[in-house]
């Protein structure tokens, strides 16, 4: 097997690009969300659900540039054991993309200064961010795990 995967190379700074936004994300998030009536609500609200969207774009061609590449197919075969995790690397593509849509739909709801159902949109947010950067944490340490096999140094 070869060390060369200019596809893996790719997704690897597709996962750096990603932390980037992510932490653009947390910035914007660590500021309060207005209340209900308050004049800045809808500015916040559409500023979050224009965010959403913009994360949304680049997860959908990511997820897919993972699954076309092979990436945790060639994972899984590496890595027998973690079979399971990476199953279940594999169904968070679907719900991590499905509950940002869900987000951006409440963040519109909101930005018309009618609360959507469900908790606190910030408190969802910074979750969804959370869990999106676990799943590319687990991804990208598999991924670097795969690299030192390749290079003889993994034990
Ligand atoms: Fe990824």
């Amino acid at each position: 097997m070869g060390t060369e995967r200019p596809s893996f190379d790719k997704v690897v700074e597709e996962h750096r690009e990603l932390r980037d936004m992510i932490e653009k994300f947390r910035g914007f998030l660590g500021e309060r969300q207005p209340d209900i009536g308050d004049e800045q609500l809808h500015g916040w609200a559409a500023s979050l659900a224009r965010q959403l969207e913009t994360l949304h774009d680049k997860l959908f061609l990511h997820f897919q540039e993972e699954e076309q590449v092979g990436v945790l197919e060639e994972l899984a075969e590496q890595f027998p054991r973690a079979i399971s995790a990476i199953k279940r690397l594999e169904d968070e593509h679907g719900q991590i993309l499905g509950e940002v849509r869900n987000t951006v739909t409440a963040s519109k709801i909101l930005a018309e200064g009618k609360p959507p159902s469900g908790p606190d949109l910030r408190d969802r947010a910074v979750s969804l961010l959370d869990q999106l950067a676990q799943h590319e944490r687990v991804e990208t340490d598999l991924m670097e795990r795969l690299h030192c096999e390749d290079l003889g140094t993994g034990d």
